[in-house]
């Protein structure tokens, strides 16, 4: 596996690829690799001749008072991990080369950022959507692996993708999740243990939210409620429970089989999201 330090020496590499008329897939990340961005990997590598995984903490889309200080870090077990995954490159760009001082271009979608994550988090998907057009322009890649963990991200790239007319494939991956049903987050090593504990509440939720669908249950103020209630059984603040479609993310009052039930809490510090296609199979 080749790691590459530089947008100007990932797009020489790219260039070389496309040359040859070979196909390249990306896997935006942020480092700290769990088994959920390993299997990002492994779709990229079925999906392209030659897999990229960038990492990068990416400044621009933590707020002042998030956790860019504190975000895990540890380069030397993803170099191992990343290639025990068949990926060609790794590409671990600088701030100052991503971000140089003169740099005065943001890639902003509205509407779709305003609400869940983006009401408290103001400002965070420009910053996820700036980096990601920019890393698109470098790596050049055919397609770009997400996970579906971070749901509206993904439904905020799809709409840039489809605005901007570029042609990249945005390929979706379904949430990978510890045994115990947590959701696999690289923020999940902030968690004591009675924490950890407290958030399987999320998967608890879902479970329950399934439940009451298969059942027949249509009203989504009422299982609002109840998806309220059972959270708060457990020492977490709810920021937010919201049933929305999957694609526009506006709010739906009938629960159908575009519903994504979304939901994000804080754990004493630590900030979780989760969400779930109630009406899909498993
Ligand atoms: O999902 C993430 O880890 C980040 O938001 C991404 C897509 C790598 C952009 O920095």
């Amino acid at each position: 596996m080749e790691i590459i330090r530089t947008p100007l020496e990932m797009t020489a590499w790219a260039n070389r690829v496309l040359a040859t008329g070979q196909t390249i897939a990306l896997v935006p990340t942020m480092g700290f690799f769990h088994e959920g961005h390993l299997r990002l990997m492994r779709k990229a590598t079925e999906n392209a001749d030659h897999a990229v995984v960038s990492l990068f903490v990416n400044p621009i889309q933590f707020g002042a008072n998030e956790d860019l200080g504190r975000y895990p870090r540890n380069f030397s077990r993803d170099c191992q991990l990343a290639q025990a995954e068949g990926v060609d490159v790794l590409f671990a760009p600088e701030v100052e080369d991503m971000y140089p001082a003169e740099a005065a271009t943001r890639v902003i979608v509205s509407g779709l950022t305003d609400g869940l994550c983006g009401e408290s988090r103001p400002g965070h998907f420009n910053g996820v959507t700036t980096v990601v057009a920019k890393l698109f322009h470098i790596v050049k890649p055919h397609c770009a692996v997400f996970g579906r963990k971070d749901f509206q991200q993904l439904a905020v790239i799809e709409r840039m993708v489809a605005d901007l007319n570029w042609d990249v494939k945005i390929v979706r991956h379904p949430i990978v999740r510890e045994t115990d049903g947590l959701a696999m987050s690289s923020r999940n090593t902030y968690l004591s243990a009675s924490e950890r504990h407290a958030a399987l509440c999320l998967f608890r939720a879902i479970g329950h939210a399934r439940r009451r669908v298969r059942a027949g249950l249509v009203e989504a103020t009422v299982l609002h409620r109840e998806v309220e209630e059972l959270l708060r059984r457990e020492a977490v603040i709810i920021e937010y429970v919201s049933f929305v479609d999957q694609s526009t993310l506006r709010p739906q009052a009938v629960l159908q089989k575009s519903t994504v039930l979304a939901m994000a809490i804080k754990v004493g510090t630590t900030r979780l999201i989760d969400n779930d296609i109630l009406f899909e199979e498993h």
